[in-house]
């Protein structure tokens, strides 16, 4: 869902920044209270500080402001005041209450810092269970629980749904008497839970006080509180520095910081929440649909998740599925899956429960991304600059939607940190398209006498040439160079990549054959393979042959940015390689550039630069350049205007599927003419190329009036 306008510049949210104004209860820059002028609005708060003002009167107007402000960033994700002019109402307030503490409120906003610890939570007993929902994870589950439902309600027709995030963090509720928040609670056996009153009160998203006179004069809402991603990582880096304990996942971490006995130390924990439902109403009339019941709980100040949506069948849930699966990997917090919902509310009380699950909602979880596996070997991997990577090789588990036999284990400091052995019992993580990793021992199922960690080897695993590690890097590697068959093999897989030279229809294994038949020792020898003899390889018949030469033939054609990535000069990334094209033109002119003047280029530091140099310098390097040129590689000749920018200073953001171009490519061209592409859209961005199923950016653009171009003007733009 797009985002509001932002009138101010945005804040960072507690996901990205705790430690300031989203946590309000932390003390802010005191300097910034000596500046009332920093105000952006004449209205709001601008008024000056207390002095002479009656302080009985200034307490409640300043606690308005504030609680607006704080609606105003966390519930509608739409700051109105710069950071620094809520913490100056903010330290007008604690002036005020300090001197004068019989004005002090229970839900004042200075109140959110953290009472004093409690020895034990008191017990909370929910006026109305706090159920858990069913999980599905098929779409014939999910398919199923819906035909249940039109078959109880004897209806053909499609439900209406609402589709949420399931949220990874720990169930709350919280209890609000005429418009005042009472009493949290955590959902405990779903009957009686811990009494959090204190705890909850200090994260800033929970509103203290709603923002309407109609509320029900008694309104229990549940949700969820979590940990953002960014909040976790920081906190747990800031753990490990301390000589403490980091958190497991984001959903421990929720649940350890919500149940501290101390809310001081809640209140120090990075927590946000989202309100996805009501529990126990008296009075007031609410709407009659969850959606809308979701769309009114907003605007009294709760914070609702913004990817919420109603969906007009079964279909439309599937389709959610897939877009907040493909959605999952980018948003600011963890979630484990998607729930429907029956939107209707009648139909939701008519449908009814049975044990401790509702009817009328289901979970859809995502492909779970942490398994347990054993670690059958641990082995070394030799990639293309030689470096070795222990690898786990694993009982094979599925995890992630993908069976998973080996994991990373990074390198030998890693290994050591986590101190994985053979037989181990292991988490396997795999999310998205990354790697598997191996997250963590379980050392209370260690074998008793299982091996000792294994150590580096001193000689490389493949060709046995000796393996340095230089000075106190984390990185061992194979001193063969292309003495060894690993790695030539990363070598010409990493030339014929997808971001290199893309050479359709040559994979890992086929490559793996090449070299050790020795028909191709460097990536100069591709282009000398002929369709009669590629066909009498393993299960490779003629037709393939014929196709991989014309592949290969194809791949001459390219340009001077992915044939210096595909050289795999060691640190020459994509960003580099397109660097160093721009900035010298053509490859002659690089070749013959020393160091320092390699280090001239935008970017590039000594390191990269030396390694550069060093590549070129090179007799064996120098001779496979020349034949690959000899062979017919080509690309278009670089136009140093062009390179030199049109696009200068231009930022753009690409959305959608171009037809006549890979977002690869798109980007490329926009970088030859000087040009940024950016991921997120902003009112500094200058144009989103909206191609096919643009989604949210191109809302987005819309929105904050930024110029939007379709795939044709785009192009006319690149020829210019
Ligand atoms: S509705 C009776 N909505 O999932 C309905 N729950 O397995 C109960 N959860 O305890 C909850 N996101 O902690 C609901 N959008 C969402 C949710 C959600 C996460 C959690 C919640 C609940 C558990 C149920």
């Amino acid at each position: 869902m797009a985002k509001a306008k932002k009138k101010v510049p945005a804040r960072p949210k507690a996901s990205a920044k705790p430690e300031t104004r989203s946590n309000p209860k932390v003390s802010s820059d005191p300097k910034a209270g000596a500046k009332p002028e920093a105000t952006s609005n004449p209205k709001a708060g601008a008024k000056p500080a207390a002095a002479g003002r009656d302080p009985a009167a200034r307490a409640p107007e300043l606690r308005e402001l504030l609680e607006r402000y704080n609606y105003r960033y966390h519930a509608l994700d739409d700051p109105e005041v710069p950071d620094a002019e809520y913490d100056r109402l903010m330290l007008e307030l604690r002036g005020i209450e300090a001197e004068h503490p019989q004005l002090v409120t229970p839900n004042s906003p200075t109140q959110r810092v953290g009472a004093a610890p409690v020895a034990a939570f008191g017990t909370v007993r929910h006026r109305i269970p706090m159920l858990s929902l069913d999980n599905a994870f098929s779409e014939e589950e999910v398919r199923e629980f819906d035909r249940r439902i039109r078959e109880r309600l004897e209806q053909e027709r499609p439900v209406r749904y609402a589709a949420e995030p399931k949220l990874d963090g720990l169930a709350f509720s919280a209890v609000y008497e005429n418009g005042e928040f009472t009493q949290g609670a955590t959902r405990g056996d779903g009957e009686t839970g811990e009494d959090v009153t204190l705890n909850l009160k200090t994260i800033a998203a929970l509103p203290l006080k709603l923002r309407s006179a109609d509320v029900p004069p008694l309104l229990e809402v549940r949700g969820e509180v979590f940990m953002p991603l960014a909040g976790f990582e920081r906190f747990n880096k800031q753990a490990l520095a301390r000589g403490e304990k980091a958190y497991v996942n984001p959903r421990n971490a929720a649940a350890g910081s919500l149940r501290q006995l101390d809310p001081r130390m809640t209140a120090s924990r990075p927590l946000d929440l989202f309100i996805y439902g009501t529990g126990y109403v008296e009075g007031g009339t609410l709407p009659t649909h969850h959606a809308q019941t979701l769309q009114l709980l907003r605007q009294w100040g709760f914070k609702i998740c913004p990817q919420s949506k109603v969906v007009e069948s079964i279909e439309g849930c599937l389709e959610y599925y897939h877009e907040m699966g493909a959605a999952r990997s980018t948003l600011p917090y963890q979630i484990d899956g998607v729930v429907y919902k029956v939107d209707d509310l009648d139909v939701q009380r008519h449908l009814g429960f049975v044990s401790r699950a509702p009817r009328w909602a289901i979970a859809h979880k995502f492909p779970a991304e942490e398994a347990l596996t054993t670690v059958r070997e641990i082995e070394f991997q030799v990639g293309r600059t030689g470096a070795l990577t222990p690898v786990a090789r694993l009982e094979p588990v599925f995890v992630g939607g993908v069976t998973v036999s080996n994991a990373t284990l990074h390198n030998m400091d890693e290994l050591t940190r986590k101190d994985v052995r053979v037989g181990d019992t292991v988490v396997i993580r795999r999310a998205g398209d990354v790697i598997p990793e191996v997250v963590r021992v379980l050392p209370e199922r260690r074998p008793v006498d299982g091996p000792a960690l294994v150590e580096l080897p001193a000689k490389c695993p493949v060709c046995g040439s000796p393996v340095v590690r230089e000075g106190d890097q984390a990185i061992a590697r194979c001193t063969g160079g292309r003495t060894c068959a690993a790695q030539r093999k990363e070598e010409i897989k990493h030339f014929a990549s997808r971001r290199a030279l893309d050479i359709q229809g040559l994979g890992d294994k086929l490559i793996d054959q090449l070299v050790e038949r020795d028909w191709v020792r460097t990536p100069a020898d591709l282009f000398g393979l002929e369709a009669s003899r590629l066909a009498t390889l393993d299960r490779f018949g003629e037709k393939s042959a014929q196709k991989l030469e014309v592949a290969i033939e194809a791949a001459k054609r390219t340009s001077l940015p992915r044939f210096l990535y595909a050289l795999g000069i060691r640190d020459v990334g994509e960003a580099t390689a397109l660097g160093l094209a721009q900035y010298f033109g053509t490859v002659e002119a690089l070749r013959a550039a020393t160091a320092e003047e390699v280090q001239r280029v935008p970017d590039v530091g000594p390191v990269v630069a030396r390694n550069v140099a060093a590549y070129f310098g090179d007799a064996e390097n120098a001779e496979i350049v020349d034949r690959l040129l000899a062979s017919g590689i080509t690309w278009p000749a670089l136009d140093k205007n062009a390179a030199s920018g049109e696009l200068t200073g231009k930022t753009f953001v690409l959305t959608g599927t171009l037809a006549s171009l890979t977002r690869d490519a798109a980007q490329e061209a926009i970088a030859l003419r000087g040009g940024k592409v950016s991921g997120s859209v902003s009112k500094k961005t200058h144009y989103v190329v909206a191609g096919t199923e643009a989604g949210s950016k191109l809302r987005k653009a819309e929105e904050l009036g930024v110029e939007v171009l379709d795939e044709a003007a785009f192009l006319t733009l690149l020829k210019q």
